[in-house]
Order: structure tokens, then C-alpha cells, then sequence
């Protein structure tokens, strides 16, 4: 695991960069007032709704609601995940970015990693160019020259230490293949080449680098099928395999400081390069189907490896592109992995994203398919592609009778907790809505993750005098410098109302960083809860100028205050009926009362 960036830099960097500067190199931006605008670079649009905010540090859109800091903007526009795009950033401000606990970061001095991999993937296509039975292999399999490039296939020869004796001239060359996976190690601790007779697949990262490799072997692919042939196709690959002692199908090298599987998606550098923006990706299960769908003109389909779908490929996929097709096996199998990846999808349904479901028929994969009915054939499948919703809802009434009230009750209760992991929104709403619809109980629960959910405070028993909060955390996101005007004690940090402790930790934060912008105080709650309706708060425009929001913001704090001696007086009085004040409660309570009175003069 790389380190932690700690907040601390995260907060210097973004004070050191303007994020004007930033978009402005990648964005034409035009002057409007304090703030810039320009035609909205994430949806297409005839007049500019986008805004960037120089005081806020801040860009939003009306349009189709995008917003963000800096890191943000990095992220959606240039596709990076976070610590790129805070290197990124590091790199244009001088500042070198620190990593805290875990391993030294990977971005540490790991150029001669990426070298020797990229190095690894040359020596493996030489190899392929020089071996007919690996060139014949591809050829089988229908693969022309043009693909085999633009994925960088190659072969790995029959033999302990090809690799090995090519690239490993210097004990400190050979410790840093092992670091990134290309060996195995023998009794005695001798390393000799991982790879060794396979096809092999070079794994790229969002720069084009080589990260890790699949190998596959090189017996011919067997058809994929129902229960019968599949356990005959099996006993016949693990005969063939211990024959050659070969081992699994595909190999694939081991996590590494460069390597996350959970993390990295097969074929997406090579979409990204064939696409400025991106209509939609695919997402498949093999190395092969990837290929052959490029090959075939699905150049949008990505794979995972070997693995489950994870939230995090769901959060790097939904980031590149607002369409996402899971594609999986019309099998019992395909099914269940199916379902593991609608779970991990949920908790990234933002509004505005959707997920599709494709399951092929039994015994094919994309692969096999595309070859079979070609573009138009898996374009119209596509097409046929069963939305999210209608997945989710139909797996779980399938072995429920919806005619009684018994199963009804059974839906509800088996979707209550997926909804519940959806992000607040428009599609949240809809999914409960359809869950009452369909098992006709009241489903709608708490939201989860509004401003007005502060963390781990009991529910008010009183009406939540909610706008107030959200007044004051509305003026704080937009100028957190606004902390600064209020002394503690804070008093009302022991209102019984949502939203309060989200308002302290906001104060609190921005009186310990005075200088903080909206969108770094933002970037604090990247990965909360709360960071949804944060955002939307920060990108709403407040009408009056700095006085304006500076009384605004005292006054909302006054009435906090005022409502938090309410309060008490309401609990001490409360206490008194059922006789338990003592002394010191007593004088409390006149002392409250007394205050009260002399401000209502
Ligand atoms: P499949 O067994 O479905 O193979 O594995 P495939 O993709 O159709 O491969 P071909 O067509 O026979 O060449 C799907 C994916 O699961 C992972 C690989 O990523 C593979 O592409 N896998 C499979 C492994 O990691 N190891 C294995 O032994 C098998
Ligand atoms: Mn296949």
C-alpha cells in the first residue's frame, strides 16, 4: 500500500496553486465578473454554465453539476485518480509530495520499476516475433498484427531465465524484476523467470506504463459451457497442465508496489487513447475478450483480472464515464459475479451515472460472441442490456411470491440495506420508490448522507429546526474564513438537532487552517458521507457580498446559541416536574431564565 498524503499537504498544496491557473491550461476561460465561466468541458452545452470560482478555489456547473477543487477538476478532466492528481499538482508547484505509514510510495523512485517493466514487455514482443508457435497461436485465435501492437502482446519463451539473462545483468537489476513480480523463487532462494512459455499480456496503467502481465498458456481456448462439458473441459486442461506441469491458464503477476488488481482494469489505457471522450465503457471478464472486442470495433471494453468488480474499479470506471456495462456469463457463475458487481456499483450511483447488465448465452463469452454475430450482433446486445434497477429488483423477488403480503414483506427486506448504500440523489429516491411500488410497504428511510446527517448524533425529538444549521454550514463551506469571527465556547455543539456536529467539525477546522478555501475544505471530506451535499452547498450562490454574509453567518450562530439555552432550559424544567434538580441545577436554570428574559426587553 502506498502512504497516506496527509490533509496538512493536501491544504498547502491547494493554497499554492489557482485553480484558474489550472483549468485556464486546459479550458478557455472567460472573465465574468469575480468569476470565470466557460462552455462546460464534462457535457456538451451551447452556453457556458460553467463557473470557476477564484475565492472559492472552486469550479461548478450549472449545468450538469460538476464540481470540484482543483484535485477535483485534475481528476475528472485528466482522468486521474487522486494521488496522481495531487502529484500532478505537486509537480507544477515545486512541492514533492509526502507519503505517511504504510510502504514507501510507489511514485518514490520507482521510474527504474516502470523502466524494467516496459523493458520486460520490449523483450517479450521480440520473443513473439521470433517464435512461430506463439505467432500461430494469435493467428488461431484471429488476432491481425495491427492488435497484437496496440496491445503490446508478446511471448515469454520456454525457458528458466530468458528473462532473467536478458535484463537481469546486475544483482540490483535482478532484485528490482523480482520487486515487480517477474520471478519466482526456488528452494534455496533462487529466482528464475515467472513466466515462462505463455502469450503474454502486458497490464497497463493510466500512462501507458507497464504495471504487471497476464501469461497464458498456450493450449487452445476451450468453449466455455453448461455444467457437463465444462467439467470435462476442466478435467482435460488439468491433465494437459500436469502433464506439462504448466500451471493455471493465465498467470498473472503478483501484487506489487506498482500493482493493485483490485485497482487497475485491463484495455483501459488503450480506450482512453481511442477516445477524447468516452460514450461508454464495457467491462468483460477476460484478457482475450477485451482484445477480440477492440479488434471487432468495441474499442470501449475494459476487463478486471481475475477478480471481482471492487467499489474501486466501480468509482475509476463511473469517472471516466457516466455509462457502465457489466458483461458476464449467462451462468450460474456469470450471475453471482454478476451480482458482486451491482454490489459494489451501488454505493458509486451517483445521479447522472447508470449501470447495465448484459448476460450472454450459455457457453459463450464476448470473445466467442462478437466472432460469432459480429459489431451489429453485440451492439444490439448492448442494446438489450438490462438496467440496474431492473437486475436488482428481479434477483431478489425470483424466489419470492410478490402475490402475498409475506413475500412483499421478504423484497423489502432483502433491498432495504442495497438501497440504502446508494449516494442521496434523484435515483436513490426513484430505486425506493419502485421498492414501495413493488412490495407495496413504505420503504423511504432516512437519507444517508445529507448535511443535515451530521455524524452520530441522536434524531431531535423537537421539529429540526434544520434551515438554520444548514444557513450557517452553507456560509462556512462558501467562506470558511467566516470561523474565525466566533469565539468558543460553542455552546451549541450540544444541540440535539441534525447537522450540528458537521457545523463544529466545519468550524474547527477552518479556525485551525484560517487560510483555507472552499475547495480545500472540501477536499477534507472526499471520502465522507457528507461530501455530496457539501459540495452542492458550496457551489450555490449566496446573493450579498463578505458583510452581508459575515452578519448573516454571527446572527445564525446567535440563534444557535439562543436555541441551545432552550434547550437546557426545556431538559432542567423537564427534570424539576419529575423532582430531580438539585441545588446547583436550580441556580442554572434561574440563571437561564434570567438570561432568556433580559433579551426578550
Ligand atoms: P476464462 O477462463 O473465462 O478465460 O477467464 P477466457 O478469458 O475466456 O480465456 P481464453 O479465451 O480461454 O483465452 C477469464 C479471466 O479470468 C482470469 C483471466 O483474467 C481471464 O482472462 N483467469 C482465468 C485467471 O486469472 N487465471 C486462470 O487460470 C483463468
Ligand atoms: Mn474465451
Amino acid at each position: 500500500m502506498p502512504g497516506r498524503i496527509p490533509d496538512q499537504f493536501i491544504d498547502d498544496l491547494l493554497a499554492r496553486i489557482d485553480i484558474v491557473d489550472v483549468i485556464q491550461e486546459r479550458v478557455q476561460l472567460k472573465k465574468a465578473g469575480r468569476d470565470w465561466t466557460a462552455r462546460c468541458p464534462f457535457h456538451d452545452e451551447r452556453s457556458p454554465s460553467f463557473t470557476v470560482s477564484p475565492n472559492k478555489q472552486f469550479y461548478h456547473c450549472f449545468g450538469c453539476g460538476a464540481h470540484g477543487s482543483a484535485i477535483g477538476f485534475l481528476m475528472n478532466y485528466d482522468r486521474l485518480e487522486f494521488p496522481d492528481a495531487v502529484e500532478e499538482l505537486a509537480n507544477r508547484a515545486g512541492l514533492k509530495v509526502p507519503y505517511e505509514g504504510g510502504q514507501a510510495a510507489p511514485r518514490e523512485d520507482s521510474s527504474e520499476l516502470y523502466e524494467l517493466l516496459d523493458a520486460a514487455t520490449g523483450y517479450y514482443r521480440r520473443q513473439l516475433a521470433a517464435s512461430t508457435t506463439a505467432l500461430d497461436y494469435f493467428q488461431r485465435r484471429g488476432l491481425d498484427e495491427a492488435i497484437i501492437a496496440r496491445f503490446r502482446l508478446g511471448y515469454a519463451p520456454d525457458a528458466w531465465d530468458g528473462l532473467k539473462n536478458a535484463l537481469g545483468t546486475s544483482a540490483q537489476r535482478i532484485a528490482l524484476l523480482d520487486k515487480v513480480g517477474m520471478f519466482s523463487s526456488g528452494e534455496r532462494g533462487s529466482k528464475y523467470d515467472r513466466f515462462r512459455d505463455r502469450v503474454m499480456f502486458p497490464i497497463l496503467d493510466r500512462r501507458g506504463r507497464t504495471i504487471a502481465f497476464g501469461g497464458r498458456i498456450l493450449t487452445p481456448p476451450k468453449a466455455k459451457s453448461s455444467a457437463d462439458d465444462s467439467i470435462a473441459a476442466s478435467t482435460q486442461e488439468a491433465s494437459a497442465d500436469e502433464r506439462k506441469g504448466e500451471g493455471p491458464k493465465y498467470l498473472n503477476s503478483p501484487e506489487t508496489p506498482l500493482f493493485h488488481k483490485g485497482r487497475e482494469l485491463f484495455g483501459l489505457w488503450q480506450v482512453r487513447e481511442t477516445h477524447a471522450k468516452l460514450p461508454r465503457l464495457i467491462v468483460v471478464e477476460g484478457y482475450m475478450d477485451v482484445i477480440s472486442l477492440h479488434q471487432a470495433g468495441v474499442t470501449q471494453a475494459v476487463a478486471t483480472l481475475g477478480t471481482a468488480t471492487t467499489r474501486d474499479h466501480a468509482e475509476i470506471l463511473f469517472r471516466q464515464c457516466s455509462d457502465v456495462f457489466f458483461c458476464f456469463d449467462g451462468d450460474r457463475a456469470g450471475r453471482q459475479a454478476a451480482w458482486r458487481a451491482l454490489e459494489s456499483v451501488l454505493p458509486r450511483m451517483r445521479d447522472g451515472r447508470q449501470a447495465l447488465f448484459l448476460f450472454l448465452p450459455d457457453g459463450e463469452d464476448p470473445d466467442s460472441l462478437v466472432r460469432k454475430e459480429g459489431l451489429a450482433g453485440f451492439e444490439q446486445r448492448l442494446k438489450d442490456a438490462t438496467p440496474l434497477s431492473e437486475f436488482l429488483f428481479g434477483d431478489l423477488a425470483k424466489d419470492v411470491n410478490l402475490a402475498t403480503l409475506d413475500g412483499k414483506a421478504r423484497l423489502a427486506e432483502r433491498a432495504r440495506p442495497l438501497l440504502a448504500q446508494i449516494p442521496d440523489g434523484a435515483f436513490r429516491d426513484l430505486m425506493f420508490e419502485e421498492l414501495e411500488r413493488r412490495s407495496g410497504a413504505k420503504a423511504l428511510p432516512a437519507k444517508a448522507a445529507s448535511v443535515d446527517a451530521g455524524k452520530g448524533e441522536r434524531a431531535s425529538m423537537r421539529p429540526p429546526q434544520r434551515s438554520l444549521v444548514r444557513a450557517a454550514i452553507t456560509l462556512l463551506v462558501q467562506q470558511p474564513g467566516l470561523a474565525s469571527v466566533i469565539e468558543p465556547p460553542w455552546h451549541f455543539a450540544s444541540l440535539r438537532q441534525r447537522g450540528v456536529a458537521l457545523l463544529v467539525e466545519l468550524i474547527e477546522l477552518s479556525r485551525a487552517r484560517p487560510e483555507i478555501t472552499t475547495g480545500a475544505l472540501l477536499e477534507h471530506f472526499a471520502d465522507r458521507s457528507e461530501i455530496d451535499a457539501l459540495q452542492s452547498v458550496a457551489a450555490s450562490q449566496f446573493p450579498g457580498g463578505v458583510e452581508e454574509a459575515r452578519s448573516e453567518f454571527i446572527d445564525a450562530v446567535r440563534q444557535l446559541e439562543r436555541q441551545t439555552r432552550q434547550q437546557r432550559i426545556d431538559d432542567l424544567q423537564a427534570q424539576f416536574g419529575e423532582g430531580g434538580l438539585n441545588e446547583n441545577d436550580k441556580d442554572e436554570l434561574r440563571g437561564l431564565l434570567a438570561a432568556r428574559n433580559q433579551e426578550r426587553r
